[in-house]
């Protein structure tokens, strides 16, 4: 199996398990955060429709549950040197702290950084919520932590004195009141930033790199993290990682990185944002293909993958409430796909309505199977109305692609 520079789309939980112990040097996970929204973009550009399921039908504890079985995984495939960033909020914030404490060791805990930003909305009845948390672990004392990568500008006008050395180079200084030590800070040499992040913003609806997946995460944020942590040629893993934010940074910075993401449509866009960083045909693996598979995707999802594997274009949300989900790739015919076995008369019917509401002639539906009464409409609808409509098989949308 290919562990490094590679996308494997399914569930992380089922990979991790297969894999050896010992070989990531730097994992970054930003997962699910229990926070009961369900996260669905529909693209101006009309081409995905890209989401994120964030909810949870058990309590905290089922969450919980569900992240330990993750993070246990993590855990062993880390190297002794390696270390672990988790990315969190407020709603299950504390309960994970607690649970990495227990399988990483408390011992182990380096840092709770608090990422401050400013947009979205504030409630009147409490303090803004205007944070994330990102949880350090490493796996033992023997780890990383590369200073000089990540030094911020040293602020002048603090508390402390300023002064000139015999070679100009300016420095804080500052008198440790019990012992009578003096502490010089070059404000050439930078410092390390605390643990309060204030200087790195959120993507704002304007932002350049901003692709539109809901939970996007920005270049720079994974820029510090990947520097502080881990070397060039090393190997960055993030297991959710959704359009692929981790990934390009590594690849940006020099290391190699592995990516799992559940939802086939955030793979294929990581692998496009992947090319434009200049990696070209990065594999995916475990991409659903069987018929099984297909029936179990998300109806979003499903719909993607059909219009995707016709090489067509995903319809604008109004065009999709009115009964087109896409269209062909050369003549532009819409296409309506139905996730269900025997798709029937009734939905024919409609198909026809719909097309002679857009001025088309012809058209296509995909489901798993038609009943009789639904190939004796479509032809009727040639007949009486010279509407062209064809059926096609989910097995022959699959069929064209292997
Ligand atoms: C908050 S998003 C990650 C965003 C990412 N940091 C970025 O900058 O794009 C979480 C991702 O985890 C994925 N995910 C949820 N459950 C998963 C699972 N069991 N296995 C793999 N990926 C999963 C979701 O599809 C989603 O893309």
């Amino acid at each position: 199996m290919k562990l490094q520079n590679v996308i494997y789309c399914g569930d992380n939980l089922a990979w991790m398990r297969q894999v050896p112990d010992g070989f990531i040097d730097l994992c970054y996970i930003d997962p699910p955060f229990f926070s009961n929204k369900h996260y669905e973009v529909i693209f101006n550009d009309g081409e995905e429709i890209r989401s994120f399921e964030d909810r949870w039908k058990g309590n905290i504890y089922h969450y919980i549950e569900w992240m330990k079985d993750r993070i246990f995984e993590i855990h062993r495939l880390l190297k002794d040197t390696g270390s672990f960033y988790l990315h969190c909020d407020w709603h299950a914030g504390h309960y994970l702290k607690v649970m990495c404490d227990e399988i990483f060791g408390i011992n182990n805990f380096q840092n709770e950084i608090i990422w401050c930003y400013q947009i979205g909305g504030k409630s009147k009845r409490r303090f803004g919520r205007k944070h994330d948390t990102i949880f350090i672990y490493t796996k033992s004392d023997n780890y990383f932590f590369n200073i000089n990568d990540i030094k911020i500008p040293r602020k002048p006008g603090t508390h402390m004195k300023i002064a000139k050395d015999a070679n100009g180079r300016i420095y804080q200084e500052k008198t440790d009141r019990k012992t009578g030590k003096i502490y010089k800070y070059y404000i050439d040499e930078g410092k390390i930033p605390d643990d309060f992040w204030l200087d790195i913003q959120q993507l704002n609806r304007e932002a350049r790199e901003r692709l539109g997946y809901p939970t996007q995460k920005p270049e720079s944020l994974l820029e510090r993290i990947i520097k502080a942590s881990s070397n060039e040629g090393d190997l960055v893993f993030d297991p959710f990682c959704g359009c692929g934010t981790t990934l390009v940074v590594a690849q940006r910075l020099k290391r190699n990185w592995l990516g799992i993401d559940v939802s086939p449509t955030a793979c294929k866009l990581m692998k496009r944002r992947l090319a434009k960083v200049g990696v070209a045909g990065v594999e995916i693996f475990g991409l659903p293909l069987d018929i099984n598979e297909l029936k179990a995707l998300k109806p979003f999802e499903f719909q993607n993958w059909v219009i995707g594997s016709l090489g067509g274009t995903l319809s604008d949300k109004k065009s999709a409430d009115m009964g087109i989900d896409g269209y062909s790739f050369m003549e532009r015919d819409p296409i309506q796909v139905k996730q269900q076995e025997h798709m029937g008369r009734v939905e024919v019917d409609k198909f026809e309505t719909a097309l002679r509401r857009v001025g088309k002639s012809k058209g296509i539906m995909v489901a798993f199977s038609y009943t009789k009464g639904a190939y004796e409409e479509v032809a009727r609808a040639k007949d009486h109305n010279g509407l062209e409509i064809t059926l096609m098989t989910v097995a022959q949308v699959r069929q064209q692609l292997l």
